[in-house]
């Protein structure tokens, strides 16, 4: 069978919930089947709405963190035929001409815990590639691919489907972006900074100067210095030792509502503050005359009280006359908190 506008939707654990609110706002009959409880999901918008993906694209909803095309299902057999099912669907997707010769090809394979099958993923995606290779003259790539073959194995079912990468939100599986652990890496949270990096697709590097609001240990400071950065840092808790000599940082060890700073010193503020939204919004707001006009801020959010939206129209309106909003995202490495990526009117 070949459906039409039916999606698998990932968010973080536990807020598919807001991820299905943001969807049924956009296409109001939406129907939805929970795959993985609070996390992964079926959405299936009545096959004539047009133009799902460039609606979704443009009204990015916060909490979805990926999307994924399910072009056809099938119950699993649990055998071979089920391999033999998605080969034929792809020869027949190249066939169509989903993909065409020559195209750089990413395969990513979802199995959920509880889909018993006597195959592992790695096996799918080299019987998949061996058809590429040898049928498609198709280049079977890791990253930057033209087009992503999404296979997903849930406890009772088969689906797959092709898109392109930014189609689905993010081109990392299932959005679980990953980053290299460094050995000396001073905090887990540097990765939210990474993630926002590249989710926003900012350049860190053509700023000059940034103010780190709740800078310790200093994971964001460390990657804004690694970027060529003027960092002045703020925190009463202690930086790491290691990046106290750098003589490109400033480190003020102190309550970020006792601090001055000259008008308009810096063009990037970023704060990781991890405290309750409306007095972090304050106090960041009390800042802002250090941020020069279209200056960038990143700013994560936390939720406290779980009512996401009104937390983030509460903390909007608190910076309504100085930030304007670019994007607001769940990042893969948030947790109970998401990430507003803002200008400085
Ligand atoms: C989640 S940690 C920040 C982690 C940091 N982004 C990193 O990459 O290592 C939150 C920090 O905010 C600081 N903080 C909380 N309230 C603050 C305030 N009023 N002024 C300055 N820092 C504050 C805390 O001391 C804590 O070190």
């Amino acid at each position: 069978m070949t459906l039409l506008n039916t999606y698998i939707g990932t968010s973080n654990h536990g807020f598919a919930q807001y991820a299905q609110d943001e969807l049924r706002k956009l296409f109001p009959t939406t129907k939805f089947t929970l795959l993985v409880p609070t996390e992964v999901f079926i959405f299936h918008v009545p096959d004539e709405t047009v133009d799902v993906i460039p609606t979704l694209m443009e009204n990015e909803p916060i909490f979805l963190r990926h999307l994924q095309p399910v072009h056809q299902e099938w119950e699993l057999t649990r055998t071979d035929g089920d391999l033999a099912n998605l080969t034929e669907w792809m020869r027949n997707a190249y066939r169509e001409g989903l993909f065409s010769l020559g195209d750089k090809i990413a395969t990513q394979i979802r199995k959920e815990e509880r889909a018993d099958v006597p195959y592992a993923p790695f096996e799918i995606k080299a019987a998949i590639d061996e058809i590429l290779v040898s049928e498609c003259q198709a280049e079977p790539v890791v990253r930057y691919a033209d087009h992503i073959i999404s296979v997903y194995i849930s406890a009772k079912k088969l689906f797959v489907g092709i898109s392109k990468p930014q189609e689905n939100l993010s081109d990392w599986s299932g959005g679980a972006i990953r980053f290299m652990k460094e050995e000396d890496q001073i905090s887990r949270a540097k990765f939210k900074l990474l993630e926002a990096e590249q989710r926003f697709g900012i350049d860190f590097s053509i700023a000059r100067k940034a103010i780190d609001i709740g800078a310790a240990p200093g994971g964001w400071t460390s990657l804004l210095l690694e970027r060529g950065l003027k960092v002045t840092a703020i925190d009463p808790a202690a930086l790491n030792p290691r990046l106290l000599g750098n003589p490109l940082l400033t480190f003020l060890k102190k309550n970020a509502g006792d601090v001055k700073l000259r008008d308009n010193e810096f063009d990037l503020l970023v704060c990781d503050m991890s405290w309750d939204p409306r007095q972090m919004g304050r106090l960041v707001a009390d800042l802002l005359y250090g941020l020069q006009s279209g200056g960038t801020a990143i700013i994560t959010v936390k939720l406290m009280h779980k009512k996401p939206f009104q937390t983030v129209r509460d903390i909007l309106r608190i910076f309504e006359d100085s930030l304007f909003l670019l994007k607001a995202k769940q990042l893969f490495h948030n947790r109970e908190e998401l990430t507003l990526y803002l200008q400085k009117i």
